[in-house]
């Protein structure tokens, strides 16, 4: 990862390299009307591991996938009459929709946390609108703050938690909102308020014309919340050094496994595998035996997804 964190102006130039360093797998912050984000490629599951690297995240939860326009969302997912809408009424704009993936999507599995709905979103500001525009892919981008931090509202704020640990910031002032974007599933047949925000919910509600359901008090859905969390259908043991009866092994360094997470023991590998490998692994319908992960760095945001996944249910 880059030392020296660039500060990009928004004009051709600081485009051009704003959506070069993404196309290259690394991470940039930019502005969008809520707050701003750290980008990374949705397709590249190393530069997203990157993003939890640079955030200290101690867990993965699913990130919004950002995009230039409503028709390459659609690519991505099952769209919906609801869906339509709401694209043509809030997009660009701070409304992010929950949709079903379509099969073959290539999104990386680190953005949907292995679930199968991905959250989307085309934000309205017109940094954000031509870097997506220029860069022309999904761009997965979590607020651009060290986990437990405030989301910052400026470059400054970017650079106060994240210099030195991403590529560069694109910086075009503050943002209006700086409150994050709605969150709306539609992955049910009742829609539903993920997550209050910059958006009113009454706005949603007149466009749809039906009440939105609210999940927990309409605040953030904190990741291990999500009932529908991706957890192996088999039973997980977790720090095992080799396979025992039934058990397919997942690997790690040099603990081999019928998958290995990493053999070179690299644990931005091994965050970008974990969700792809489990459900491989639990396509073989035996009970999953998991290599010791070391709990530093994304390890520990690794052990986490693995504990939710070996806890009794
Ligand atoms: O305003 C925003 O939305 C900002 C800017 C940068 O766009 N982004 C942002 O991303 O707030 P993040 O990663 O901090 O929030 C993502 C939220 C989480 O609460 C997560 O649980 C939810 O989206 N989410 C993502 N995918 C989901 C899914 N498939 N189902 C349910 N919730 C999902
Ligand atoms: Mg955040």
């Amino acid at each position: 990862m880059a030392d020296q964190t660039e500060t990009l102006k928004f004009d051709p130039q600081g485009i051009a390299r704003a959506a070069e360093l993404l196309s290259s797998g690394q991470l940039v912050a930019f502005p969008t009307e809520t707050v701003y984000g750290l980008g990374a490629d949705a397709r590249d599951g190393d530069a997203v591991a990157r993003v939890y690297a640079a955030k200290g995240r101690p867990s993965f939860n699913p990130l919004i996938a950002h995009l230039a326009d409503a028709d390459l969302a659609r690519s991505y997912v099952q769209w919906s009459d609801m869906a339509e809408i709401l694209a043509t009424a809030f997009w660009p704009g701070p409304l992010t929709l929950v949709l079903p993936l379509k099969p073959g999507h290539g999104l990386s599995t680190l953005v949907t946390a292995g679930l199968d709905t991905v959250a989307l979103r085309v934000p309205a500001h017109p940094a954000a609108r031509t870097l997506l525009g220029t860069f022309g892919g999904p761009v997965a981008a979590p607020s651009a703050n060290p986990s437990g931090r405030i989301s910052p509202t400026t470059a400054a704020h970017v650079m106060a938690g994240l210099a030195g640990r991403i590529a560069a910031v694109l910086d075009d002032g503050p943002c209006d909102v700086g409150l994050e974007s709605t969150i709306v599933g539609l992955d049910s047949a009742t829609p539903t308020l993920l997550r209050a925000g910059g958006l009113p919910q009454e706005a949603v509600e007149a466009a749809l014309g039906v009440p939105l359901s609210i999940v927990s008090g309409a605040d953030v859905i904190a990741p291990g919340q999500l009932a529908s969390h991706y957890a192996p259908r088999g039973r997980v043991r977790l720090n095992a050094t080799s396979a025992q009866a039934e058990e397919v092994m997942l690997g790690f360094g040099p603990v081999e496994g019928v998958l290995n997470l990493s053999r070179s023991g690299d644990l931005v590998e091994a965050a970008s595998h974990l969700f792809d490998h489990l459900h491989r692994l639990d396509a073989m319908e035996r009970p999953i035996a998991v290599a010791p992960i070391p709990d530093r760095g994304l390890g520990r945001a690794i052990n986490d997804r693995l504990r939710r996944a070996a806890a009794p249910r």
